[in-house]
């Protein structure tokens, strides 16, 4: 098929190209096989082609093309508690709210009823691929992964394992790391021949809940079932000073360092937070090739920190950005752009020395609502090395078609993308593709 509109797309972390009035051809794969600029000689020729052929879909003057957006760090169960309990410490908020709530997903009805809920919402939030942790039991996530498949989410799944007595309650955990390891073995099983049938992208992905759920005999297991199986990682890293001081208490190493002894920090590695880093965990983070999920809606809860975003790009860290719904009340990844902004602007340092705060902050902290759309797109894509998040020949053709409000004054392309970022809700979401299959319709 043949979509005519005018589209932005991220080149790199700090350039987002424009381009107006395109013609994007979608071959049978799903692939974006051609893209047909509007003062090409060819243009013409080509859109009477597909016209002919029933095959083009032309979008209004108002409408704009985006990427697909790429959701790093979502907790598929937690979606039932979305918004709740946000003003409790990270370990308390995990042992009375959410533990409790995870346990209840052993009962594959509660589970199909709230993740066809949240797929739903994030495919109407024009999220088109994303990495998620289940729960402890097997039968619902791969019951996430059926509905992912049924609706054509791309989805990154992990079976959550977590087995230490002293920091798990006994009603969720894992009985001990040899059955959590073996119930891991049998999910990779069940995913790799579940997407051999259906098709779409489904990948099994090896999730220690974090290094204070885990026992020493849990964390090797896992280090080693990545590497036989060559499956990509996530987990949880240096979220708050609870966590951070865990690890030291217990291994007299940082958290970083602990998941890297451990064999867990790879190219294929995606850890959610990482609020509480040193210089040397993001130069180990860099050198093993291991991606940030930078949540920046639950840091602002949970994360004790602002992620020094800008300072880890520049370092040439991979980054991406997640949700972590329900540590993130929204499933929108468009609040997540805009809050990584925020973030951003309010670690930076103030000029203005003359009043009582004499020190405010760090120098060269913002970041642009570029490089946040880069995070959204792109920096997602290369963290999980899937051929998408860009508008651009040999890329995935997802995407989405955003309703842009009429702009009261003259707007070049950087304005409209700025407005669009900042203020595109659910409601002005038209349509999303994934593939070049129409998965959700507005
Ligand atoms: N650390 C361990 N588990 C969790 C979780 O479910 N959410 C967040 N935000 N942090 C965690
Ligand atoms: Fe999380």
């Amino acid at each position: 098929q043949v979509i005519e509109g005018s589209y932005f797309t991220a080149r790199d972390c700090d350039q987002v190209d424009f381009n107006q009035d395109a013609l994007i051809c979608i071959d049978s794969e799903g692939i974006i096989s051609r893209i047909v600029n509007h003062d090409d000689p060819k243009f013409g020729e080509v859109r009477r082609q597909a016209e002919a052929q029933n095959i083009l879909t032309r979008l209004s003057d108002s409408q704009y093309i985006l990427p697909g957006l790429i959701d790093l760090h979502v907790h598929a169960p937690q979606w039932a508690q979305a918004g709740l309990a946000l003003d409790r410490p990270l370990n308390e908020w995990l042992n009375t709210y959410t533990f409790p709530l995870e346990a209840k997903f052993s009962d594959v009805n509660f589970a199909r009823r709230v993740y066809s809920q949240l797929i739903m919402e994030l495919l109407a939030n024009g999220t088109t691929t994303v990495m998620f942790f289940g729960t402890i039991f097997n039968e619902s996530n791969l019951l996430l992964a059926k509905q992912c498949a049924q609706l054509g989410l791309r989805g990154y799944i992990g079976k959550v394992a977590m087995d230490n007595p002293d920091q798990t309650p006994e009603y969720y955990r894992d009985l001990s790391a040899k059955q959590a390891l073996l119930n891991t073995e049998e999910f990779i099983f069940a995913i790799q021949e579940l997407q051999s049938k259906v098709g779409g992208t489904l990948v099994p992905v090896i999730t220690p809940r974090f290094v204070p759920s885990c026992t020493d005999d849990l964390l090797a297991g896992l280090g080693r079932l990545a590497h036989k199986y060559d499956l990509p990682i996530q987990s949880h890293c240096s979220e708050s000073d609870w966590e951070h001081g865990y690890a030291m208490a217990r291994f007299k190493m940082t958290d970083a360092q602990v998941l890297d002894h451990f064999g867990l920090l790879t190219e294929r590695s995606v850890m959610a937070h990482t609020t509480m880093l040193d210089h040397d965990d993001v130069d180990l983070f860099k050198a093993r090739g291991t991606a940030i999920a930078h949540c920046p809606i639950s840091n602002a809860f949970f994360g004790n920190a602002v992620l020094p975003t800008k300072r880890i790009l520049k370092n040439g860290n991979k980054v991406g950005l997640g949700t972590d719904i329900s540590g993130g009340y929204s499933p929108s990844l468009y609040r997540n752009m805009q809050q990584a902004v925020m973030a951003s602007q309010m670690l930076e340092d103030g000029v203005d020395q003359t009043i009582v705060a004499d020190h405010r902050g760090v120098t060269d902290s913002r970041i642009s609502i570029k490089n946040a759309f880069y995070l959204a797109t792109l920096g997602g894509a290369k963290a999980l090395h899937l051929n998408a998040g860009a508008i651009k020949v040999g890329c995935k053709a997802d995407m989405q078609v955003i309703n842009k409000r009429t702009s009261l004054i003259e707007t070049q392309a950087d304005d409209i993308f700025e407005q669009l970022i900042y203020q595109t809700e659910r409601s002005d979401i038209k349509q999303v593709f994934i593939g070049g299959t129409l998965v959700y319709q507005n």
